[in-house]
């Protein structure tokens, strides 16, 4: 049977979607009511790029979930040095019920996920977040019950976190404005792919370069850090990205219960403001928190039977 993977956020279903997330709701009331979902079962995390978040709540997920996780850094492995990633694919499939892993192309994650027997989840490359995308909705839905229709503005740069956004918010009946200065959009062949996916769910995604037009009517102010892991610091990109700031002059433009958002790491001062993330508004550490939850619910679908 074809393994279920998780290379992008429409490797699920909107229904499959929605399971998911109630799921995390039930696993969040009662974290340690599922410890047999994966008893016996082993998942290999392989981590290419710096985590905190994503190590960490995947780590402690599946030892909640009653399995073993294995953390790989690429550097121990023989992939991609002595040997092709279909081979390490091949071999892990034979050791482990799941591989999760962040690297740097999108085109690694499916070529493992190619040649895998076990499912692949996707735990960040250049391209893709869809783990927190998952998560960003759960949030948002925890702060709004009647989230379908609301908008989430994305301000800042057009990387793997706005573009992994927006699809889940396309497939889940939110709407996503991107603000994003020109040249730093979402790839077009990304966009063509979110777009494509908002027709399907009834929803809007679209650009609006104005950032104080574009938290007007937003329920999240949403930022991410600017510069990602891997680039390299560009003095022309931060100019271009300063206006794009989520500080308080900014969110006195939205409306009075819009929440702020931010995947972390956070750069202070860059991206967003002490007073901000820190503020009565932010719900970032419930987004962090909620990774363990979503990811947990995430792993029984594809792993523990659901799927
Ligand atoms: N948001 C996120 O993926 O955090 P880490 O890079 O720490 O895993």
């Amino acid at each position: 049977m074809t393994p279920h993977h998780f290379r992008k956020v429409s490797d699920l279903s909107s229904d499959q979607i929605r399971a998911v997330l109630a799921a995390a709701a039930r696993m969040k009331r009662a974290p340690l009511a599922d410890t047999h979902v994966l008893a016996g079962k082993t998942v290999a995390l392989i981590f290419s790029k710096p985590s905190t978040r994503t190590r960490v709540s995947f780590t402690v997920g599946v030892h909640q979930l009653g399995g073993l996780a294995l953390t790989l850094s690429e550097q121990e492995l023989q992939m991609r040095k002595s040997e092709s990633i279909d081979d390490t694919a091949r071999v892990l499939s034979r050791y482990v019920d799941a591989i999760v892993i962040r690297t740097f192309a999108q085109s690694d994650v499916d070529d493992l996920a190619a040649a895998a027997s076990v499912p692949v989840v996707n735990a960040l490359t250049d391209d893709r977040h869809p783990c927190q995308a998952l998560t960003d909705i759960f949030t948002f839905e925890e702060r709004f019950p009647d989230a379908r229709g609301r908008q989430i503005t994305y301000l800042g740069d057009g990387n793997n976190v706005a573009t992994s956004l927006a699809a889940a918010g396309a497939m889940t009946g939110i709407d996503v404005c991107l603000s994003v200065p020109e040249g730093h959009d979402v790839p077009a062949p990304l966009w063509a792919e979110i777009q494509l996916l908002a027709k399907d769910g009834g929803t809007r995604v679209w650009v609006e370069r104005d950032p104080r037009a574009a938290v007007k009517n937003a329920s999240a102010l949403y930022t991410d850090v600017w510069i990602s892991m891997g680039q390299t610091d560009s003095e022309e990109k931060i100019e271009a990205l300063r206006p794009y700031r989520i500080d308080a002059e900014l969110l006195a433009s939205a409306p009075g219960d819009a929440v702020v958002m931010h995947c972390l790491p956070a750069h202070r001062g860059m991206e967003i403001t002490d007073d901000v993330i820190d503020g009565p508004r932010s719900v970032v550490f419930d987004q962090a928190e909620n990774r363990l939850h979503v990811q947990k619910a995430l792993l029984t679908h594809l792993v523990g039977g659901a799927g």
